[in-house]
């Protein structure tokens, strides 16, 4: 991974695949990678489904030299080894070598039921092996027709309060804007990243380092507009990073922000 420093004044361009992927077409896309720049103002980082992450990560080490973060979409609330069918844990994954792991995305708390408190141990269990948690928040469009958007997001702050670290990334991910080809407006950015900015340092203290993250329909149309936001230090990407064309595009408009 880059150096500590550098990684918190970079713009994050990070690919969620979600439930997408199959070994050959991995491969492919790896590949296509190969001939992108190397950009030091941007990292780049793919979150692949749990069964390919070794594979990608075999790939970025081989084929494309670390230049790629690999990212895990989920971990265990668990901590350690024992009778828990079916999960990974995070000491597993820094055993592969992931670097970041996403906590929290909205589809874990829609499908799954996930709240604070379990996205809390998460968040502990993925920095007590030394991996880099990326929280993900974000209102509905209920609650945001109801101007609660900042009250929602600040109680799912919460739970950065205390934590062992002094390195904190979060994704704002309006739920309505997932998928829906609905972005924010740059003004609701711009609200909500200022705002996310000012909680987290009332939670973590003035000396954390701070990367928030845009998600939503991020694709290569809208990002250079996105990037151009304060307080937006990069892009959590779903569809878009399916596609190498969209992703690089994505990652060409972050080098030039
Ligand atoms: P989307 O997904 O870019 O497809 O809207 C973003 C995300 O859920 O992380």
């Amino acid at each position: 991974m880059q150096s500590e420093n550098t990684m918190w004044q970079q713009k994050w361009v990070i690919g969620n695949w979600k439930m997408n992927g199959r070994l050959q077409n991995n491969n492919a896309l790896m590949h296509r990678f190969r001939v992108m720049p190397t950009v030091d103002s941007v990292l780049i980082g793919l979150a692949a489904p749990t069964v390919y992450l070794l594979q990608l990560h075999n790939a970025m080490q081989i084929v494309l030299n670390n230049r790629i973060l690999t990212c895990a979409q989920d971990v265990s609330k668990f901590p350690d080894n024992g009778a828990y069918t079916g999960e990974v844990s995070a000491e597993m994954l820094a055993d592969i070598g992931t670097d970041i792991v996403l906590i929290g995305h909205s589809e874990r708390s829609l499908y799954f039921g996930e709240k604070n408190e379990i996205q809390r141990l998460k968040m502990e269990n993925v920095l007590n092996v030394g991996l880099i948690p990326l929280l993900c928040v974000g209102e509905s469009l209920e609650e945001r027709e109801a101007g609660r958007e900042q009250e929602v997001i600040a109680d799912q702050l919460s739970i950065l309060k205390g934590l062992n670290t002094k390195n904190i990334a979060v994704a704002y991910e309006p739920v309505w804007a997932i998928g829906t080809g609905k972005v924010a407006t740059t003004d609701q950015i711009a609200a909500m990243h200022g705002f996310i900015h000012k909680e987290i340092l009332s939670l973590c203290g003035n000396d954390v380092n701070i990367r928030i993250l845009y998600g939503g329909s991020v694709n290569a149309n809208n990002a250079a507009a996105i990037f151009a936001v304060p307080y937006v230090d990069g892009a959590l990407v779903g569809g878009a990073s399916l596609s190498y064309e969209s992703f690089a595009a994505i990652i060409n408009a972050a080098q030039e922000a």
